[in-house]
């Protein structure tokens, strides 16, 4: 009952000015601080090989921290520990678990400001990101703990008589939770809730990108009451190190969000492990999203909901709309009119709350996005790029750029940045249009702008898509209302922050008894 009636994490009053300047006020309180990101193990800070210095992405002069990556014997060491105490931990009560994460549910909101910070320095988040982000770190930890304790208490099953059956799941051992840098602090989370919460102990591996953020919260984990040996932080990067652990046959799990390439690397690793059980894989990957727009729909709604979903994050989130398709009789307007709402747009430094579009995560992301831009350039397939003002930020910054495409057959990828692909459709090619949605081998999302329900109906049955948006935009899932993950190339499911997440997470053993 829990479950259905829990509320998610409470919003901030952007249109309050008393209550911006206020978060202005406590952000300050932060600005010179730095951070120390070290291999955590059993809950003692370790120097690890080496250190590198961690700079802003909106500015790279600015140095907000330094990342220690681990050694393969703090790996080995880590891997023991919490292979150790994973019996311990999986037969504690359920509602012990639970409790852990609600603790450091709490322990994030109190923390906030600080949390925001970081987002905002170590990933580029603009201020609506970065307090989104939080707010869905806190919503798994309520979601997967009310799940938990409605889930996984043994089950008593019909018996014959004289006979009683019961069934039990148990966390599974070690999992390695590799999380990406686009989501820090939310998938962070979800992964390490999910697994711990269902009785498994954990090796975190956050990206090298974002490590400051996974240490803080790893910080808070603990000070949350787990168990230290429960969770190791393992920042580390390179295939000999991943290879150490992937091929340890005490990896009982894998939880992998990020390219559909690396979750396919990981696969052939796991496969070497002869003799040894395969883990448990669950991977999050790309998207090549479309967006279907015939010329029943609104469209000032299109030209609302695109820019969103194409630019809001700069781009940057698995869920963000790549390829726009629009049907001939309306592609002229609304082209014209998402022109005109991309000019609106404000680029740069998201600690200037009123930027829309924050920086780029790296300089190679940026010179790949660039490269993608210019090619388009030189072809003539150029519509709309954000101008770049002279006095900008010494950043990773790309400009939010609309292009032309005929066909989504032309992409050879995800491109991970704001920059939307308009396709024009005659109304008798709509069919064919999904079908070249479903060719590309992703099944992440897909918006559908239509006032035609036959149509809506029609495309929904044959998209091979995992998380489908009518009428709105079509990012920023919410945890128990949008369970998300995708189809084919964009991953195995189960979907995070939906109801059968935990299964993957327990082993089932059934007992019968004979009286
Ligand atoms: N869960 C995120 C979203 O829905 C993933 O990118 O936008």
């Amino acid at each position: 009952i829990y479950a259905n009636t829990r509320r998610n994490a409470e919003s901030f009053n952007y249109g309050s000015s008393k209550a911006l300047l206020a978060l202005r006020n406590e952000l300050d309180r932060f600005e010179q601080k730095t951070w120390h990101a070290t291999p955590l193990i059993s809950g003692e800070r370790h120097q690890g090989t080496e250190s590198t210095a961690i700079y802003c992405p909106h500015d790279i002069e600015k140095q907000i921290g330094i990342l220690d990556t681990a050694t393969p014997d703090q790996i080995k060491q880590a891997f023991t520990d919490a292979y150790r105490s994973w019996p311990e931990w999986r037969d504690s009560p359920v509602s012990e678990r639970a409790g852990v994460l609600t603790r450091y549910a709490n322990l994030l909101e109190e923390n906030r400001v600080e949390l925001i910070q970081l987002c905002m320095h170590e990933a580029g988040k603009t201020l609506r990101d970065a307090i989104d982000e939080i707010r869905e770190a806190i919503d798994f930890c309520h979601y997967y703990a009310a799940q938990a304790v409605s889930q996984l208490n043994s089950r008593e099953l019909i018996s014959v008589t004289g006979e009683s059956n019961e069934l039990q799941l148990k966390g599974r051992g070690v999992f390695l939770c590799i999380s990406p840098w686009n989501f820090p602090l939310a998938i962070f989370t979800g992964q390490i809730a999910a697994a711990l919460v269902t009785g498994n102990t954990v090796l975190a591996k956050p990206s090298s990108k974002t490590s400051l953020i996974a240490y803080r919260a790893t910080e808070l984990w603990l000070e949350a009451g787990l168990p230290a040996s429960a969770l190791q932080l393992l920042p580390y990067s390179g295939a000999e190190l991943s290879d150490l652990l992937l091929k340890d046959y005490r990896l009982a799990g894998v939880v992998f969000t990020g390219s559909s390439a690396t979750a396919s690397d990981l696969f052939a690793t796991l496969a070497q492990r002869l003799g040894a059980p395969l883990p448990v894989m669950i991977a999050e990957t790309g998207g090549l999203n479309a967006m279907i727009a015939d010329s029943t729909a609104l469209p000032e709604q299109i030209v609302k909901d695109v820019v969103r979903s194409a630019f809001a994050s700069a781009g940057q989130r698995c869920s963000a709309l790549r390829v726009l398709y629009l049907q001939e009789e309306i592609a002229d307007a609304v082209t014209e009119k998402l022109i005109g709402a991309t000019q609106e747009l404000k680029l740069g430094n998201p600690h200037r709350f009123d930027v829309d579009v924050g920086p780029i995560i790296d300089q190679p992301a940026m010179d790949e996005l660039h490269q993608h831009i210019e090619l388009a350039r030189s072809q003539g397939r150029l519509l709309y790029e954000l101008p770049v003002g002279t006095e900008h930020d010494p950043g990773y910054f790309v400009p939010p750029t609309i292009l032309r495409l005929h066909t989504m057959d032309e992409l050879a990828g995800e491109t991970f940045g704001p920059i939307l692909h308009i396709v024009r459709f005659p109304a008798e090619r709509l069919m064919q249009v999904v079908e070249e949605i479903n060719r590309s081998g992703y099944g992440l999302t897909l918006g559908i702008h239509s006032r035609n329900s036959q149509t809506i109906h029609h495309i929904v049955d044959i998209a091979q898509v995992g998380n489908i948006y009518v009428n709105r935009d079509q990012i920023g899932a919410v945890v128990g209302s949008q369970p998300f993950g995708g189809m084919n190339l964009s991953g195995t499911g189960p979907k995070a922050g939906g109801p059968h997440y935990l299964q993957r997470f327990v082993q089932e053993k059934t007992i019968t008894q004979n009286s």
